[in-house]
């Protein structure tokens, strides 16, 4: 069985593969790679451990029919058309559960940075502002007691709960479509509508996945909904949130401010007004860029490749349908 990777992952998953007596090949280049290259580079191999970066769409699929697994190393697969793959009889697998941790560290790291203006505060310091003690100057916020509001509570959602709760005490409301009896019994999370959410969080954090339903969910409409005083953190997906939308409503202070791990489009550049503001602060999508995260979704994906070389069933399939009688 012959293996490609679109991206440089971490050894140990490789060396799985490799002792199974698979080859496997890896990307090298630091750019995605064009779709029809991607097209082209698949046709020599069974396999495929693609990234969120990957687009696996419609016309990539029925080119590469004969693959015979997509292992995706990451939890969120809406780079794939899952639908078409499975009608193709393609398995999809990605990594639930290893970076809900991981990527919940991230979502708290912005509601922090954010409060207390951590970037801005650094840049003044490089820019060679750190002047003298200002009493009334760059003051943040404080999240004592709070009100976290999650949009989409579940593995990473409650994970965010449960450090909000521990560290600042801070009351949980959260909008899904069904209830969370987990995070209910867990921190007593109370189920509320989208116009309860957006009204009454002090911070809302988001943490679904994006569907048709929730792109571009977090519009102008939905900002001017929020409390002034209100923080919006965003380590889903960037399209989630209208860009331009959140923009003005940092520049009209219909919000207070904002932490993105997601952007849109991603990479952001350069010149994007958000990272002059004082309370925004934006990453590089790292929301599972540790180390022991990263090695938990390699191991993953060589699971789901392992298993389908043995002719079972994906141990972390997308598309579980396949194995239906
Ligand atoms: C995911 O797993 O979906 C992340 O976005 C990748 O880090």
């Amino acid at each position: 069985m012959k293996i490609f990777v679109t991206r440089i992952i971490p050894s140990g998953a490789v060396a799985t593969l490799q002792e199974a007596g698979i080859t496997v090949d890896q990307w090298q280049e630091k750019r995605n790679i064009g779709h029809q290259e991607l097209i082209d580079i698949c046709k020599k191999y069974d396999g495929l451990i693609s990234v969120g970066q990957d687009l696996i769409d419609r016309s990539f699929l029925q080119s590469c029919r004969h693959l015979k697994v997509i292992a995706q190393m990451a939890v969120g697969f809406d780079n794939i058309d899952v639908e078409e793959a499975t009608r193709l009889g393609i398995p999809i697998g990605n990594t639930p559960g290893v970076l809900s941790k991981a990527t919940a560290d991230t979502a708290f790291l912005l509601m922090m940075a954010v409060s207390r203006k951590a970037m801005y505060m650094n840049h003044k310091i490089m820019r060679g502002e750190w002047g003298f003690y200002e009493p009334t100057a760059d003051l943040g916020i404080e999240l004592h007691g709070k009100t976290l509001g999650i949009f989409g509570l579940g593995k990473i959602g409650l994970e965010m709960a449960r450090l909000c709760q521990g560290a600042y005490g801070m009351k949980i409301i959260y909008c899904n479509r069904n209830h969370n009896p987990e995070a209910e019994n867990a921190t007593g999370a109370r189920k509320v509508n989208f116009e309860e959410l957006l009204a009454f969080s002090d911070v809302l954090s988001v943490h679904t996945a994006l569907t048709a339903q929730t792109k571009g969910i977090f519009n102008r409409q939905a900002f001017d909904q929020m409390k002034k005083t209100a923080i919006f953190i965003n380590t889903a997906r960037g399209s989630i949130h209208n860009e331009e939308d959140l923009i003005e409503a940092m520049r009209q202070g219909s919000i207070w401010g904002c932490g993105l791990d997601v952007t849109n489009p991603e990479p952001m550049q350069p010149d994007n007004p958000l990272l002059d503001m004082p309370t925004a602060v934006i990453l590089p999508h790292i929301g599972s860029a540790t180390q022991q995260t990263r090695a938990a979704m390699a191991a993953i994906a060589a699971e789901n490749i392992l298993a389908c070389r043995k002719g079972e069933p994906l141990p972390y399939p997308v598309n579980p349908e396949l194995y239906k009688p």
